[in-house]
């Protein structure tokens, strides 16, 4: 639609046209005949907000000190929190005011960075199975996405990308744990991708809203590693640990010039989040570390009857140690959209085909973990029966 759009830019018209769509006409078609479709296309946490949050944006709601436009020096006291829990958590001090800024959700940090990093003409590289706003927001900032073949690991396969690509390569997006992989890296992972990052010129950015969605192991923090903040810059997201999708809130930490540059192409388009949900936000990071842990538990509990009742009917799934996904290669070559498609009208199961996350996606679905253990396992039952 947007290639014919006599108003659409060119840069909107380089966007990817989303597959997503496809799924939401299928999923209202199947509906409205009267079908009961199960969800598992869209990753967003259906686990409620801690009431402890909800009740600071009450009372925030009711003081008219929050009812302003928020600048710089408004999100100082959310900064602050954001840098004490990075602190607190992986033992680095940063400064809040030059090393910190508060972001509308972690999918607008990222697609304001590319503007305020690269010019048009410039790369950025991407892994070949990515979030896909980072497609969009590569075309809309004008910039050439490169994809990064993955290895066996799932994990980029950064010496695969060509010389030419690199030598107009401005920065290097990454997410771990991943959506829609599920894959892990470790700190060894991450010293050979500053490493090349280093050779190469490139920022390393590191969009990390599944920190706290770990199941074996846990997530790591790149910031911390030798020389890092000095090509690094970290996305963080209240949208999975505390389930607040709906209320826009995440952070950066990292290179004082990047943030200075995000600021500053924010600056013409936004005011920064409510003041209000930044308190929630500041109640989030202080709430202890077992609620959080809490929730993780349920999608654990999730993740295992999807897989268990899989592999049962014959489907061989490995167990995902992170995020709140499941990864699935179609067998046969299947293609990835077709099948979507008829889980949606023949299972009544709704799934993500892969290549909406990028080239690399193709043959592939994804399942999101967001419906309580029993539905997840009726689910994964009929997936195996449409398989079959
Ligand atoms: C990898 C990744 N980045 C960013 C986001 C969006 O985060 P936010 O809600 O903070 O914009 C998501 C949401 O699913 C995601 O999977």
């Amino acid at each position: 639609m947007t290639h014919e759009n006599h108003w659409a830019s060119k840069r909107v018209r380089a966007m990817p046209e989303s597959v997503f769509l496809l799924m939401d006409r299928a999923k209202s078609a199947a509906r409205a005949a009267g079908k009961r479709v199960i969800d598992l296309s869209i990753g967003a946490s259906d686990l409620p907000v801690p009431g402890e949050l909800i009740a600071e944006l009450e009372s925030a709601a009711r003081d008219p000190a929050t009812w302003g436009y928020c600048l710089k020096s408004c999100t100082g006291r959310f900064l602050e929190e954001a840098a004490s829990w990075y602190e607190r958590r992986f033992g680095l001090a940063l400064d809040p005011e030059s090393q910190a800024l508060s972001l509308i959700g972690s999918q607008e940090g990222l697609a304001h960075l590319l503007l305020a990093v690269a010019d048009p003409g410039e790369a950025v590289l991407i892994p070949e199975v990515a979030y896909p706003s980072y497609w969009g927001a590569a075309a809309l900032a004008g910039l050439e996405a490169v994809p990064v073949p993955l290895g066996e690991d799932l994990l980029p396969r950064l010496e695969a990308v060509p010389a030419e690509k690199l030598q107009r390569a401005r920065l290097l997006v990454l997410n771990y744990p991943n959506n829609p992989t599920a894959a892990v890296a470790d700190y060894a992972f991450w010293e050979r991708v500053l490493a090349f990052a280093e050779r190469h010129d490139l920022l390393v950015v590191h969009d990390n809203p599944y920190i706290d969605m770990v199941y074996e192991g846990e997530a790591v923090s790149p910031l911390v590693l030798e020389g890092a903040l000095e090509r690094t810059i970290e996305l963080f997201s209240f949208s999975k640990s505390f389930h607040m999708g709906g209320f826009r809130l995440g952070f950066a930490l990292g290179n004082a010039e990047a943030i200075a540059a995000l600021e500053a192409a924010k600056a013409p388009v936004d005011f920064n989040q409510y003041l209000g949900i930044q308190r929630m936000g500041i109640a989030a990071l202080r709430l202890p570390a077992d609620r959080v842990l809490r929730d993780v538990q349920v999608f654990r509990g999730r993740r295992d009857a999807l897989v268990e009742a899989m592999q049962s009917a014959g489907v061989p799934v490995s167990r995902p140690k992170a995020s709140m996904y499941l990864w699935l290669k179609l067998p046969n070559g299947m293609d990835d959209v077709k099948f979507a498609l008829s889980a949606v009208e023949h299972a009544g199961v709704a799934l993500a085909p892969g290549r909406g996350f990028g080239p690399g996606g193709k043959g592939y679905v994804r399942f999101a973990l967001v419906q309580p253990p029993e539905v997840l396992a009726e689910a994964g039952r009929r997936i195996a029966q449409l398989l079959d």
